[in-house]
């Protein structure tokens, strides 16, 4: 029988999603690694408890994350009856769907029929009435943009979301899709892009287009899928994403462009008296247009850790310049 700890709201900090009425921790834990089949349940049980203990209120999921697709959410919902259903109000669940997830013409993209057919089946494997927030998870140039949005505000007026997202958008993308929702009467809550100090590509536009539109920002792979950490330095350790499950983190991601650059920055986050992925995750949260790093870990330990950022010192305007010096090397 888990109870919650009961000072788990004493040192999170919280940020407001846009100009909505949600607040979102700094920091939130996906399930996209780590929570299929191939992960032990304690495993699994542990990283939730550690987290929702610690203030981290959002979880984030998608139809597809297992492996195999789906076992992530029919997990979430096993552990969603043994210890969070009475903390049900204090969570943030979100799941999507826009990549493949079964076969034939409906189970992919960005149609009416895939994506409501999709959250009917999320709902059902996390055993759950509604998800807080439902992404489309990437954009689909071939169904009209009318259809996709219109079947994201269909899933809010039916009850089965509270709010929706997009994933994956272009800035372009992004604005025409905020201004459909917004005329649906349906608002975009927030985007989900790929953000880290190795990957800056929001930078050139969409952070812009999320300001003017006051729409959230949730960085995903804030540590670059474990690189930002600088644990593939001296090689791939036995226990890491990249030896344990490379299906998406290949020994190719190691150039010695990226090593020398995570080598520099660690430089600077020791000089700060702190670990690389400490300091890659105040980075990311440095504009506050970003409300939360959207992290993954393998171990609960991993989660504490990452949570000793909240009482580190701000990035200075001196080691600000020096990082941006780092990554336009
Ligand atoms: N919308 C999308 O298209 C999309 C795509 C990808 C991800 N996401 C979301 O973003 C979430 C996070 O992605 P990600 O897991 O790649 O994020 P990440 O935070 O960049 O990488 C997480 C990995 O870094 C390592 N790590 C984290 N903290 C550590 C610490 N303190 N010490 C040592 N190692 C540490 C762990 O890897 P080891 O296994 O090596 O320990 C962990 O699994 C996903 O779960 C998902 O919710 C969304």
């Amino acid at each position: 029988m888990y109870t919650a700890n009961e000072a788990r709201y004493a040192g999170m900090q919280y940020r407001r999603c846009g100009n909505s009425g949600v607040m979102l921790p700094c920091l939130a834990l996906g399930l996209w690694h780590n929570f299929g089949a191939i992960t032990p349940f304690e495993t699994q049980q542990a990283l939730l408890r550690t987290a929702f203990d610690n203030g981290i209120t959002h979880f984030d999921l998608a139809n597809n994350y297992g492996p195999p697709y789906g076992e992530a959410e029919r997990n979430f919902g096993i552990h969603m009856e043994r210890d969070f259903r009475p903390y049900r109000d204090e969570l943030f669940i979100s799941t999507k769907a826009g990549y493949d997830m079964w076969p034939g013409p409906y189970g992919d993209h960005g149609s009416r029929k895939y994506l409501i057919s999709s959250i009917d089946q999320s709902l059902k494997r996390m055993k759950l009435d509604y998800v807080d927030l439902f992404y489309h998870h990437r954009p689909d140039p071939d169904t009209p943009i009318e259809e996709t949005m219109g079947a994201l505000d269909q899933i809010v007026r039916s009850g089965k979301a509270l709010y929706v997202g997009l994933s994956n958008y272009s800035a372009e993308q992004a604005k025409a899709a905020v201004k459909e929702l917004k005329r649906l009467g349906t608002p975009c809550l927030i985007h989900q892009p790929r953000y880290s100090m190795l990957d800056r590509w929001i930078e050139n536009g969409l952070t812009d287009v999320l300001r003017e539109e006051k729409v959230g920002c949730i960085a995903f792979a804030p540590l670059a899928n474990g690189l930002l950490t600088g644990k593939y330095l001296e090689g791939i350790p036995a226990e890491s994403r990249m030896a344990k499950d490379g299906r998406y983190l290949k020994p190719a991601a190691l150039t010695d462009e990226k090593l020398g650059k995570i080598r520099a920055l660690k430089g600077i986050a020791e000089e700060r008296g702190q670990k690389l992925h400490h300091l890659a995750l105040q980075w990311v949260l440095r504009d506050p247009v970003v409300s939360t790093a959207l992290i993954g870990a393998s171990r609960p330990e991993q989660i504490t850790d990452n949570l000793s950022i909240l009482s580190a010192p701000p990035l200075t305007e001196a080691e600000l310049k020096r990082i941006e010096a780092i990554l336009n090397q």
